[in-house]
């Protein structure tokens, strides 16, 4: 590392479990940069002090994980306007003035995994969402974006899948958990965005009969890769598509903003990451 050596990472608290170091440092040695990528865990008190200083310090920009992406977002000096809808920032980019930009890429993360993983996915048919938490927020807003007629909703506290709809405003319609299979009729799209169906909670229980021929099933949980979901709506005959894809492809804006070049998710890098998965959890 030298004076020269250009610097991004991840923060968040904790950070034990981030797999961006990984992604990124992979794709700093495949494009031959001088650049290094490290992850820290930053305490709430310390993240304002880290963010005035990060451009000081060195570094291009920086991705934020959990639970400081609502707190990035109030902080940058410049926020995207689909950060600004969902409300959180994953991306922050050192502007050459040293004046910090928040991007969201969560939610082209998600749309990108779906078009590479079903390209035959219509998005001219409604969609079903299952969660309205905070990755549910990035979800419904590419949705709409990428101009899903309408998006039915299903949250265990119904209340925070009306506050999203309100939020969000669009073609958003709220169903308490209980009626979750009723946002399945002839929609082209099941989304998990619960943590149901992760290792060691119990899975997400949905009746999948009445999607639509065709329909993707995916899911936000890549531990397992395959959740009870989606194997159920793989022996269902519908396509599946994981959710280790929407981390890989999140990655990619950052990593373009910082280093000037477009990054690819191959399978090179998905077999490091499953590897990585498999071996430690
Ligand atoms: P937040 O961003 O609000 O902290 P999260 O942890 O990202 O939330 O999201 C967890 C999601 O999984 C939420 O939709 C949560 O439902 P609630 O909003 O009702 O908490 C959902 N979830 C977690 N455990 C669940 C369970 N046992 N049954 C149903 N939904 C569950």
């Amino acid at each position: 590392m030298s004076d020269e050596t250009l610097k991004a990472g991840v923060i968040g608290y904790p950070i034990v479990h981030s797999r961006s170091p990984l992604i990124h440092n992979y794709w700093i040695t495949l494009h031959g940069l001088d650049a290094v990528y490290d992850a820290r865990a930053v305490e709430p008190e310390n993240l304002e002090p880290l963010l005035k200083a990060l451009g000081d310090d060195g570094y291009r920009g920086i991705n934020v994980t959990v639970p400081h992406k609502e707190a990035v977002a109030r902080l940058v000096d410049h926020i995207d306007p689909f950060a600004e809808r969902v409300g959180a920032v994953n991306t922050v980019i050192v502007r050459d003035d040293g004046t910090l930009e928040g991007r969201n890429t969560d939610g082209f993360g998600f749309i990108e995994n779906i078009k590479q993983g079903a390209p035959d996915w219509d998005a001219a048919k409604p969609a079903a969402v299952i969660g309205a938490g905070g990755a549910a927020r990035a979800i419904l807003a590419a949705l709409l974006d990428a101009g899903v007629p309408e998006i039915r909703l299903a949250n265990r506290s119904f209340d925070k899948a009306q506050k999203l709809a309100e939020d969000l405003e669009g073609p958003i319609v709220v169903r308490p958990f209980e009626d979750r299979a009723a946002c399945l009729t002839d929609a082209g799209l099941a989304v998990n965005t619960t943590t149901l169906g992760m290792e060691g909670s119990p899975p997400l229980e949905l009746d999948l009969s009445t999607l639509a021929d065709g329909a993707v099933a995916t899911d936000i949980v890549y531990t397992p890769l395959e959740t009870p979901f989606l194997k159920q709506a793989r022996a269902a005959g519908f396509h599946t598509v994981d959710g280790l894809g929407m981390l890989l492809h999140q990655a990619r804006p950052g990593f373009a903003a910082w280093f000037g070049i477009e990054p690819k998710v191959t399978p090179i890098l998905r077999a490091l990451v499953v590897n990585d998965i498999e071996t430690k959890g």
